[in-house]
């Protein structure tokens, strides 16, 4: 699929993986709609990164967590655009409040995480004739042995790769739905770390190094590019699966 000119979405675009996503569509011709949920400051500054690449680029703060919000931003683009031909489900939360029997951790996390993707999908599908969606998983969604403050988070992780593979049998061949999983990657998730940070946090990883960001925005224009990937999730852990088995 060639890029330019194209409608594109990613939820969770003002910060890291989704910024660095937003600015690698753009920088391929997409126009990009740039969603955020409260820092628009940093959402205004990632659309100036991308109206200097691309044209038409719009920002529409939403929290995908509530669905009313997520309709309202559905018709905005409806509005502006009138179709759309690639969707990103990126917004994510770490809850800090994350354990393995927290049962308002878990509907905090379910919601953020995976009912959003839902939500969002099932509100844009109307405006996609034919296109890719990526998801955004990570590593700890397979591994099921993440921390324990990871619990919720890992849970529903592993719940959006089923969901991705169910959404990639009913929407194929016209929209191709895959996903991405990241080992961790140096955003402000992780409270944007040092080089110091960095180096600690990334020993888990056979790289010995934090991925960045722009690493997975590659991973996921590789998937929005390519016309033969349908319902794969696409790991780019830094080795970290493999260490963790041992
Ligand atoms: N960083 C990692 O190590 C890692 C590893 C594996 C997977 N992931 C996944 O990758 C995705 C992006 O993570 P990240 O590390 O880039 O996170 P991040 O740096 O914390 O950025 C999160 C982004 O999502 C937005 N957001 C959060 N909740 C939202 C909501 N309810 N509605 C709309 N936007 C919302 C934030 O917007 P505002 O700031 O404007 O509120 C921000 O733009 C997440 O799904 C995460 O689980 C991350």
């Amino acid at each position: 699929m060639k890029l330019e000119n194209k409608i594109a979405l990613v939820t969770g675009a003002s910060k890291g993986i989704g910024k660095a996503t937003a600015i690698a569509l753009a920088k391929e011709g997409c126009s990009v709609v740039i969603n955020f949920k409260s820092d628009a400051k940093a959402a205004q500054e990632v659309l100036d990164e991308c109206n200097r690449y691309s044209k038409e680029n719009v920002v529409i703060s939403a929290d995908v967590s509530n669905e009313k919000e997520v309709s309202e931003m559905c018709e905005k683009i409806e509005q502006e655009f009138s179709h759309l031909d690639i969707l990103v489900n990126n917004a994510g939360i770490f809850d800090e409040n994350d354990n393995p029997t927290n049962v308002e951790a878990f509907e905090n996390v379910f919601r953020n995480n995976f009912l959003s993707a839902v939500m969002v999908t099932k509100h844009i599908l109307p405006l996609m004739k034919e296109g890719k969606i990526v998801n955004t998983s990570s590593i700890h969604g397979r591994l099921g042995h993440g921390r324990p403050t990871a619990a919720a988070y890992s849970a529903f992780k592993a719940a959006l790769e089923s969901w991705t593979k169910n959404l990639a049998k009913d929407l194929a061949p016209k929209i191709l739905v895959n996903a991405v999983a990241p080992g961790r990657v140096a955003t402000p998730m992780w409270g944007n770390p040092d080089a110091k940070e960095q180096k600690e946090l990334g020993q888990v990883h056979l790289i010995k190094r934090m991925i960045q960001p722009e690493e997975i925005a590659d991973a996921i224009i590789f998937l929005v590019k390519n016309d033969a990937m349908c319902g794969e999730i696409l790991t780019i852990d830094g080795g970290m699966s493999l260490v963790t088995l041992g």
